[in-house]
């Protein structure tokens, strides 16, 4: 890889993802199923703020390298930065990451770092709007729809452009538990199709 340089240009060449995950990692898993029979990319890292979370087993499980990053070294140090481009990582892939993205990433993978947001935004997003937060807001607010989004990052919490987004309906008498399983499957069923076609276009990109 050249110095400096975090991207791949060969067409021929496999991406690297880096999913970075805070808690049981089932988007995790999915991505990595999908992606081992994907021409285009490969799940080669994965990044994992809590010690302990369940995506760090599916990791050890799966024979997937881990990084598990600390506070310090992510907010006030390099971000890591030089410990994804070492293992060749060309795309970052947030899946249940509860920590904001440094400014060091979002310059260093720019339009190549997308997120998972479990509701339709803009609504229900925003700092604090994760897990049953959000299906909780939902509910409250009386929606008769909730759904997905996938999106671009940026500096902002649940900011970027939007990918993707489908929605499910809020039934009388969900609970939050029974919307969060309702998101989680439509989740597993979108998110590594719609990474696989992102990083698709990423080679579009490269040749021009
Ligand atoms: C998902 O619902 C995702 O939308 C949100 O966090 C959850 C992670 O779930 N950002 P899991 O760890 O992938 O099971």
């Amino acid at each position: 890889m050249e110095t400096g340089k975090t991207h791949f240009t060969d067409p021929m060449t496999k991406h690297r993802l880096a999913v970075f995950a805070s808690g049981a990692g089932s988007n995790a898993q999915k991505l990595i199923d999908y992606f081992k029979t994907s021409p285009f990319a490969t799940v080669a890292l994965i990044v994992c703020n809590k010690a302990g979370a369940g995506v760090l087993s599916i990791a050890e499980k799966e024979g997937i390298p881990s990084l598990l990053i600390e506070k310090e070294q992510f907010f006030r140090g390099n971000a890591y930065l030089p410990q994804l481009q070492e293992a060749g990582i060309d795309f970052l892939v947030l899946a249940g990451f509860l920590w904001k993205i440094p400014q060091v990433l979002i310059s260093a993978y720019p339009k190549r770092m997308v997120n998972i947001h479990p509701a339709l935004l803009p609504k229900f997003g925003g700092k604090g709007m994760y897990g049953q937060y959000v299906h909780e807001a939902v509910l409250q607010a009386g929606e008769m729809e909730t759904g997905i989004t996938i999106h671009y990052v940026d500096e902002h919490y649940d900011n970027g452009d939007i990918i993707f987004q489908t929605a499910c309906p809020v039934l009388d008498g969900d609970t939050p538990e029974v919307v969060a399983n309702r998101i989680h499957q439509l989740e597993h069923l979108h998110y590594p199709r719609v990474v696989e076609e992102v990083v698709r276009n990423l080679e579009q990109t490269n040749r021009d």
